[in-house]
């Protein structure tokens, strides 16, 4: 049951973005480098990711000599490499023969040379232009020992708005909606006379045009990723039809908000991410780790196998409002934590700190300094000589019985919805603080799309799902009378997959049922308003933001507001539907009241702590699996000394020690135990 990022390398991976393209002036410093990745206890090195001017200095010469070097001298060395293609930034002489590969923005000027992610994905020539290059490069390198896979781009993301892409758009829409009557009745466009006669008459949303059309907005969304997928998909086809061995990936970045990556995952082999949590600012570290947690989760639950960290930063990065430095110890805590949901490396922006322009500041494993004395290099290595150790992990993966749902069109017809508080619905906080329930007791959640398969889990968590199809609504149906617990919240099931609000009641897609409520109404509160809910058992919580009003019709109440006209009514329901139960919390709390009814739920369907005892605020634990060992990760996010007890006997995987009873916990440590299964 293993899966892996390369068969042919069953380490995990430690290293980063190698950039020897910016200092081919300095030899001894690329000689040095070698030293250096040795003594860091680094295997991989991402090479050429924005080398394209070095690489094709003018249109048809190519220099591959320098890289022909670098490649042999890291494997030479023991590394191995991911090659990238060079599509994230256009040599100049592109950008001036043919302008058409340069972006426009929405407001229609087309943007001079410059920058990064300033390439239009649908411009013929630019395709035609990366073709010849990735080609160049599967072909040189494809056999070259060293080449372990594919970095596809950069970071795609963006959107171009020149008479190409929205010529695209339009047959875009063509083929999903099939007439002009159909696209008019889905977009509701009676309103406002917004009627078309033809699609040709159809721009992408902008300040010329508007943002009001709500679906348009959401299609036109959901075509950037259709043609940035598109232009990836291209990319892929040139390297795999030359390699169609060495794996692909591209790096992705969490909940971006303007790519759904579950269409990206389907094209790509292995999914990897870039990782920059702020740590030691406005908020907790524990909270930040709890995000780290819930990001990765995210990353892995797209293609429920192991991930890969392409980015982090061993020290700071230099564009937060403020740099800050990670305290010793947190970058190792970071990183194990990284392992212990499912990545099999991680990687470094950067190697070396550029010598100039805008990320010199940046941090990296090598300093201005060059040498291996410095702090931020002497932890990286001990961290380097750690993962080491850990070959038995590599290629383990998650089994959760916990799920919870996010989808980027839920997200994005959220956001937009003209309603409720306009500013920020405060979807992501809601998401986060449920996770967070489920982080702080060490429960094992995949965070997967409303496309997944529902039936391997026992607990749905699925807060302010908005926007759901008739077809999820049965899926969750089916889920709920299959013995699950399913958990929804405030504006549940408002809208179908077209941004058209269900008729019939609120929940709709056939959840009114599920649950056993229907919301008439709800009240959305000022910042500084709250009212109190009253649980039966007599315990008192706040709500905030969101009251809905919802009458039961099935369903047992739990909780009741106890102020306002609507005092009285219920504030949270459970139904009997099925052989499972259905959750709705009708309003926001703060906290408390999450806590407890994940409790009461996790109780219900026997599911407990990746670890068998209990873990102190701050500690947590996750595991991994090959269906023989459980491996585990207990993980200390504090500043504290804790302590935890085990009921179990385990084996210590880096020192191979046997573990029971009392284990003690330094501040920021993680350790990984491992039992049969
Ligand atoms: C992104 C990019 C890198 C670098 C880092 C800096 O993740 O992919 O090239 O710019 O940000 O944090
Ligand atoms: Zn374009």
């Amino acid at each position: 049951m293993r899966k892996y990022v390369n068969e042919g390398f069953k380490h995990i991976l430690h290293g980063g973005d190698y950039n020897p393209d910016q200092w081919l002036k300095y030899p001894e410093i690329l000689s040095e480098d070698m030293r250096l990745m040795k003594a860091a206890n680094c295997n991989e090195m991402s090479v050429g990711i924005f080398a394209w001017s070095k690489l094709e200095p003018n249109e048809g010469e190519f220099n591959f000599e320098w890289l022909d070097k670098v490649l042999d001298d890291i494997y030479a060395n023991g590394g191995r490499v991911f090659l990238a293609t060079p599509s994230g930034a256009r040599p100049a002489w592109l950008a001036e023969k043919y302008p058409e590969v340069l972006r426009v923005t929405p407001e229609g000027v087309q943007r001079r040379f410059g920058a990064r992610h300033n390439h239009c994905y649908t411009s013929p020539i630019y395709r035609e232009k990366v073709a010849i290059i990735n080609r160049k490069l599967a072909e040189r390198y494809g056999n070259h020992p060293a080449v372990i896979g594919w970095h596809i781009s950069n970071e795609y993301g963006g959107e171009c708005h020149c008479d190409k892409c929205c010529a695209a758009f339009r047959e875009w829409l063509k083929e999903k909606y099939g007439t002009i009557e159909n696209l008019n009745d889905k977009w509701w466009n009676d309103f406002w006379a917004h009627n078309y006669n033809s699609f040709d008459q159809i721009d992408p949303p902008s300040m010329l045009s508007d943002y009001g059309v709500h679906a348009r907005n959401i299609d036109w969304l959901r075509f950037v990723t259709h043609q940035t997928v598109d232009f990836m998909k291209h990319e892929i086809s040139v390297v795999k039809s030359v390699t169609p061995n060495i794996p692909t990936t591209t790096n992705l970045m969490g909940f971006f908000r303007t790519l759904d990556y579950r269409e990206i995952a389907k094209y790509i082999d292995f999914v990897s991410w870039d990782n920059y949590p702020v740590w030691h600012g406005d908020e907790s570290d524990i909270l930040s780790a709890s995000q780290t947690g819930m990001v990765n989760d995210l990353m892995r639950s797209l293609k429920q196998q192991p991930f890969v960290l392409m980015e982090c930063t061993p020290s700071l990065v230099n564009w937060q409002a403020v740099n800050k430095l990670k305290r010793p110890g947190r970058h190792t805590a970071f990183s194990l934590q990284t392992v212990a949901h499912g990545a099999d490396g991680i990687l470094y922006f950067q190697w070396r700190k550029s010598r100039g322009s805008s990320e010199k500041f940046h941090g990296a494993v090598v300093d201005h300094e060059g040498s291996e004395n410095t702090r931020v290099f002497k932890e990286v290595s001990a961290l380097g000589a750690r993962l080491k150790k850990l070959d038995e992990i590599v290629g383990t993966v998650t089994e959760a019985k916990v799920a919870m749902l996010y989808d980027w069109s839920n997200r994005w017809g959220l956001e937009d919805a003209q309603g409720f508080q306009r500013k920020d619905k405060k979807h992501y906080e809601t998401f986060r603080a449920w996770y967070h329930t489920l982080w702080k007791r060490g429960i094992d959640v995949d965070i997967i799309s409303p496309e997944d398969d529902f039936s391997k889990y026992k607990v749905i968590v699925d807060p302010m799902h908005y926007m759901v199809s008739n077809e999820m609504g049965d899926k969750l149906k089916s889920f709920v009378k299959d013995g699950g617990s399913l958990l929804c919240t405030y504006i549940t099931a408002m809208v179908d997959e077209y941004d058209l609000c269900h008729l019939g009641g609120f929940p709709g897609a056939g959840l009114r049922e599920v649950f056993g409520i229907w919301n008439e109404e709800i009240d959305t509160l000022f910042p500084e308003e709250s009212n109190t809910v009253i649980m039966d058992d007599g315990r008192e919580f706040r709500a905030v933001d969101y009251c809905e009003l919802i009458h039961d019709e099935t369903a047992k109440v739990i909780a009741r507001y106890n102020s306002d006209f609507y005092s009285g009514m219920p504030a949270a329901t459970v139904n009997e539907y099925g052989s499972g139960k259905a959750y709705y919390v009708a309003f926001r709390d703060t906290g408390d009241f999450a806590d407890s009814i994940i409790n009461t739920i996790l109780k219900e369907q026997n599911i407990n702590s990746a670890f068998d005892g209990d873990l102190p605020y701050g500690v947590t634990a996750h595991s991994r699996t090959d269906g023989e060992t459980i491996y585990v990760f207990v993980e200390n996010h504090t500043n504290d000394i804790q302590k935890v007890t085990t009921k179990n006997s385990w084996i210590n995987v880096e020192n191979c020690e046997s573990i029971s009873g009392e284990i003690t916990l330094n501040p920021l440590e993680v350790i990984i135990i491992k039992k049969k299964c």
